[in-house]
C-alpha cells in the first residue's frame, strides 16, 4: 500500500516536472487561526494572496466605497494602517475590492476586523459574484483590539466578485486590515490532504520476529490482519436494528461507533411525565455492547422548542427546571460509564428553549449538572457550522463563543465539538477554514451526523475538507 502511494507520487511528480516547467508545485496552506483578539492584526496569510494592498500600507489602493459610507484611511500611534468605514447607511455598506474569480479554484479568505464600539458585532464577509451573494466568513468583532476571521469560497462560475464586509448595526463603523484571498488549484488541496494524511494518519512501525528463546528471526514471513479500525467511523441506528437481520448484519459488519436516532432522547425515554421508560435504548446499548461497538449519548436535552416531551412547554419555569434536572441525573447516571459522548444541550447555538424559560446561564448549568455523574467529555452539537456559509447562528466564531460562555457559566469540565454536518454541496475551503477556526478551542472535534443529499455529480464532490 505504501510503495504503490510513493510510486504514484513519483509519478504525478514528474508529470508535474514536465508539464509545469519550473514552477512551484504545491503552495502549503496555512493552517494558522488566532482566536485571540489582539491590539495589532497579524501580517496577512500568504502576504494576502490576490488582495491588492492587503495591509492598508498604499494608503486606500485597490479598495473603494461600497453603498453608502464614508472610508478612510487611518494610522494608529504604533504606526499600524487600516480602512474604516463610517457613517454605513445600511448592513452591507462600507468598503470592497475586485476580484476575478475562477470556477475551478478553492480561495480562502482571511483577514482581520475591529469595530468602533461595542464587544460582540457579527461581521459577515461576502463576496457579490454574477450569481448572487457568497457569504465566506464570519467574524465577532470588539472594539479596541483585532479579531481574525478565516473562511472560504468557491464560485459557480468564473468572473467579477466583490468582497465587501455587512455587520447589522450601522451605528458603528467597521474597520479591516490584513486581508487575504488565497486561490488554491484542486490538485493542491489534494496534496494538503494527502500531506496531511501522511503525516498524522500513518506512521512507521519496526516489527521484530524472535523464536522461543528471544532469537531473532530473519526473514521470516508476517501476515498482517487488520482487527478494528483505529478511526472512528460510525453511523447512527434505530431501534429496527434489533429486529431487522438485513439492517443488523449491514450495521455490524461495517461500524464501531455509533449514535441512537432517537431512542435516547428525553421525548423517547419520558414520553409521559414521570413514567420513565429506556427499554428499547436499553436493548440498542447491549447489544452495541456485545458487539464492541462504542455509542455517543445523544441527547440528554434539546434547546428545540419543537422537539420536547410533549408535556414539557406548558411546564411553568419552576417545574421545566426540576424536571429537566431530573432528565439530566436521570439518562446520565442510568448510562455512566457506557457511553463515549453526552451530547448535553442539543443545538444551544440555534435554538434557546431552555434560556428562554430558565436564564442565559441554562446550557451552563446543565453541562455542570452532567459532569457530575459522568465522566464522558460533554459535546456542543449543533449544524450548519462548516456546511452552510451563510448561517451566522452556528459559524465557527459563534461556537468559540459559545464554548467561552459555557466556561464562564463555570463548566470547566471536558468539552468536546459536535458538527452535525448534513451538507449539500460540501464547500471545502469554508469546512477546511471552519476546521481551523475551531481548532483553536484545542478541543476534540467530531463530526457526528454526516450526510450528503443527493443531487447532480455527487460523486464528483471530494469530501476531505
Ligand atoms: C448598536 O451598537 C451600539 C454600540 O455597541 C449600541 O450602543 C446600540 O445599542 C446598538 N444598536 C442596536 C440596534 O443594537
Ligand atoms: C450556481 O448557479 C446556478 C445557475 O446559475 C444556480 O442555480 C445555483 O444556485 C448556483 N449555486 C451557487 C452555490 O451559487
Ligand atoms: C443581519 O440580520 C439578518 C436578519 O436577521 C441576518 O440574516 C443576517 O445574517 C445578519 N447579518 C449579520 C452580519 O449578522
Ligand atoms: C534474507 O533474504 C535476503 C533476500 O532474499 C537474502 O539475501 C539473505 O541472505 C537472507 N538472509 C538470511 C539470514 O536468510
Ligand atoms: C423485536 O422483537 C421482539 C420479539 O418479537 C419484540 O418483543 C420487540 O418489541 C421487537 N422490538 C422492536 C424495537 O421492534
Amino acid at each position: 500500500m505504501d510503495i504503490m502511494k510513493r510510486e504514484n507520487l513519483v509519478l504525478v511528480l514528474s508529470y508535474l516536472l514536465i508539464t509545469a516547467g519550473f514552477e512551484v508545485y504545491a503552495q502549503n496552506y496555512d493552517y494558522s487561526y488566532t482566536a485571540e483578539c489582539l491590539k495589532n492584526p497579524l501580517k496577512p496569510q500568504y502576504n494576502g494572496g490576490i488582495v491588492v494592498n492587503p495591509e492598508l500600507n498604499d494608503d486606500l489602493n485597490g479598495w473603494s466605497s461600497f453603498g453608502d459610507a464614508k472610508i478612510e484611511h487611518k494610522v494608529t500611534n504604533d504606526g499600524n494602517k487600516f480602512i474604516v468605514a463610517s457613517e454605513r447607511k445600511g448592513p452591507y455598506h462600507g468598503f470592497s475590492q475586485n476580484f476575478q474569480l475562477e470556477k475551478d479554484k478553492f480561495y480562502v479568505i482571511s483577514g482581520w476586523v475591529q469595530v468602533s464600539h461595542g464587544d460582540a458585532h457579527s461581521v459577515a464577509v461576502i463576496f457579490k459574484t454574477q450569481n448572487g451573494f457568497e457569504h465566506a466568513a464570519w467574524a465577532i468583532a470588539k472594539s479596541g483590539c483585532w479579531s481574525m476571521f478565516k473562511g472560504g469560497l468557491v464560485v459557480n462560475a468564473s468572473g467579477p466578485a466583490e468582497l465587501y464586509f455587512e455587520t447589522n448595526n450601522t451605528s458603528i463603523d467597521i474597520w479591516a486590515d490584513s486581508i487575504s484571498v488565497k486561490p488554491f488549484s484542486q490538485e493542491e488541496w489534494k496534496s494538503h490532504q494527502d500531506q496531511t494524511i501522511e503525516k498524522v494518519r500513518k506512521s512507521k512501525v519496526a516489527i521484530q520476529v524472535v523464536d522461543s528463546k528471544g532469537m531473532p528471526l530473519p526473514n521470516a514471513t508476517i501476515s498482517l490482519i487488520q482487527g478494528r479500525a483505529n478511526f472512528p467511523f460510525g453511523c447512527a441506528i434505530n431501534k429496527n436494528v434489533l429486529n431487522n437481520t438485513a439492517y443488523n448484519n449491514w450495521f455490524f459488519s461495517r461500524f464501531k461507533f455509533t449514535v441512537f436516532e432517537d431512542e435516547m432522547k428525553w421525548y423517547s425515554d419520558e414520553p409521559s411525565q414521570g413514567k420513565e421508560d429506556y427499554s428499547v435504548s436499553d436493548s440498542l446499548l447491549k447489544l452495541c455492547k456485545s458487539r464492541g461497538v462504542s455509542v455517543r449519548g445523544h441527547n440528554i436535552l434539546w434547546d428545540d422548542p419543537k422537539f420536547q416531551p410533549n408535556w414539557v412547554p406548558s411546564l411553568s419555569p419552576q417545574q421545566l427546571s426540576a424536571a429537566a434536572t431530573k432528565r439530566v441525573g436521570s439518562v446520565v447516571r442510568k448510562y455512566s460509564g457506557q457511553v463515549i459522548h453526552w451530547d448535553v444541550v442539543n443545538e444551544n447555538l440555534h435554538f434557546n428553549f431552555f434560556e428562554s424559560k430558565l436564564g442565559q446561564g441554562a446550557s451552563a448549568n446543565f453541562y455542570r449538572l452532567a459532569s457530575q455523574f459522568d465522566k464522558a467529555p460533554l459535546f456542543l452539537n449543533d449544524f450548519n457550522t462548516i456546511e452552510e456559509q451563510k448561517d451566522g447562528a452556528s459559524s465557527p466564531a459563534n461556537y468559540l463563543a459559545k464554548i467561552k460562555q459555557l466556561r464562564a457559566g463555570g463548566y470547566n469540565g471536558p468539552l468536546g465539538i459536535g458538527l452535525e454536518g448534513h451538507f449539500n454541496t460540501p464547500n471545502q475551503p469554508y469546512i477546511r477554514s471552519s476546521l481551523d477556526t475551531l481548532a483553536s478551542a484545542k478541543l476534540p472535534i467530531w463530526i457526528t451526523e454526516l450526510d450528503v443529499s443527493s443531487g447532480p455529480n455527487q460523486e464528483g464532490h471530494g469530501f476531505k475538507p
